[in-house]
């Protein structure tokens, strides 16, 4: 098979990281037989300097003509602190978002057993924990009417959701829930908010078609505590964008470190493989974070955008070897030899193209 891939490593770690993940994606085209064609894009702080734009027409056009999108990360910290910046590198992640129709974000929150120990819960709670997140990710507050009033004094953000965004994400949501344990959890705050009670109404109305799924629902603050108080009662959840953002944030330290998070965004068009850290600036240009999200990304991205389940598992295979081998970045080497990312890339690369 022919694979067209857009490359947009972004900010911060996003280059270091997403050169580990090409290797793999090279070191599973020589094993499967399969050839690779890579587009480079900027995006983000670095499209806003060299373009002005941080989802330049011509990044747009790139991904548009890929099979596949492998992402890093965008952010920078110089405009962190400065609200009143023009152009912010996040904009370029969320144009992309929008204009590629990504409106389903996956991202997948699975333990390994060597590294439950890493993770801040007890171990009991942890091992064994394996679910779905599936966040909107083209409506809500993210998309809404936002501005300010009274000179500046005043500032709203929409949480605005229509129905056919609901349905469609929803749809996901119970189809996805079928392919596993068939048990979808539907967080909302639908004692308080008018569109968190239009999720729970098409929810609801939806639900009969997939009698064999079990759906519950569940309030975003309560589904905050209960996701640290027993990860394991999670099959599919689904929620609406802001609540996506901060409970993936927060479900990711469930596997014991951030760097394991990936995620695939899909919807209209080509989609978008990225983990779900940020371009961790401090860390930018030394050569020591972990690479294995970006690497599990492009696991999916075999997986969701070419159907490739073998490829994606050799991917799959390779990182936990290396997990279990302890060839793994400083912030998973407990005590032991930490390993710098084009080491643990380099490694993962030679496991895919050599094990048996
Ligand atoms: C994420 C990130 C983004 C978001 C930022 C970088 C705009 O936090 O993908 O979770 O808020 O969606
Ligand atoms: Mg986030």
């Amino acid at each position: 098979m022919k694979l067209r891939i857009a490359k947009l490593p972004g900010d911060g770690i996003g280059p270091e990281v997403v050169d580990q993940a090409v290797k793999a994606v090279d070191a599973v085209c020589a094993r499967f037989g399969h050839t690779v064609e890579y587009s480079f894009g900027y995006v983000g702080a670095c499209a806003i300097d060299r373009f002005g734009s941080a989802y330049p027409d011509e990044t747009h056009r790139i991904c548009l003509d890929s099979d596949a999108v492998l992402f890093g990360a965008v952010g920078d910290p110089k405009y962190d602190n400065d609200p009143t910046a023009k152009v912010r590198p996040e904009q370029g992640l969320l144009a992309m978002r929008k204009s590629l129709g990504l409106y389903a974000n996956l991202r997948p929150v699975e333990t390994f057993a060597a590294l439950a120990h890493k993770s801040p819960l007890k171990q009991e709670l942890v091992e064994g924990a394996d679910f779905l997140c599936i966040r909107e990710l083209t409506g809500g507050m993210y998309f809404g009417e936002k501005g300010r009033l009274d000179g500046g004094d005043t500032a709203y953000d929409t949480n605005i959701y229509h129905r056919y965004e609901v349905e469609r994400i929803l749809e996901l949501a119970f189809n996805y829930a079928m392919r596993r344990r068939k048990h979808l959890t539907v967080v909302d705050k639908a004692n308080v908010l008018e569109s968190s009670r239009l999720w729970r109404q098409v929810a609801q109305e939806m639900a009969p078609k997939w009698p064999e799924v079990e759906t519950d629902y569940m309030f975003v603050d309560n589904a905050a505590m209960q996701l640290i108080r027993c990860p394991k009662f999670f099959d599919v959840l689904v929620t609406e964008n802001t609540f996506g953002d901060i409970l993936t944030d927060e479900a990711s330290v469930i596997t014991g470190s951030m760097g394991l998070l990936a995620s695939a965004s899909v919807g209209e068009h080509t989609g978008v493989y990225e983990p779900i850290h940020g371009s961790y600036p401090q860390a930018a240009g030394k050569n020591i974070a972990n690479p294995l999200a970006t690497l599990l990304s492009a696991a999916m991205m075999f997986e969701y955008a070419f159907g490739l389940m073998a490829e994606g598992a050799a991917i799959r295979r390779a990182v936990t070897a290396s997990i279990d081998e302890g060839i793994v970045t400083e912030d998973l080497a407990a005590g032991g030899k930490a390993y710098s990312t084009s080491e643990v890339g380099d490694w993962v690369a030679s496991y895919i193209r050599n094990s048996k």
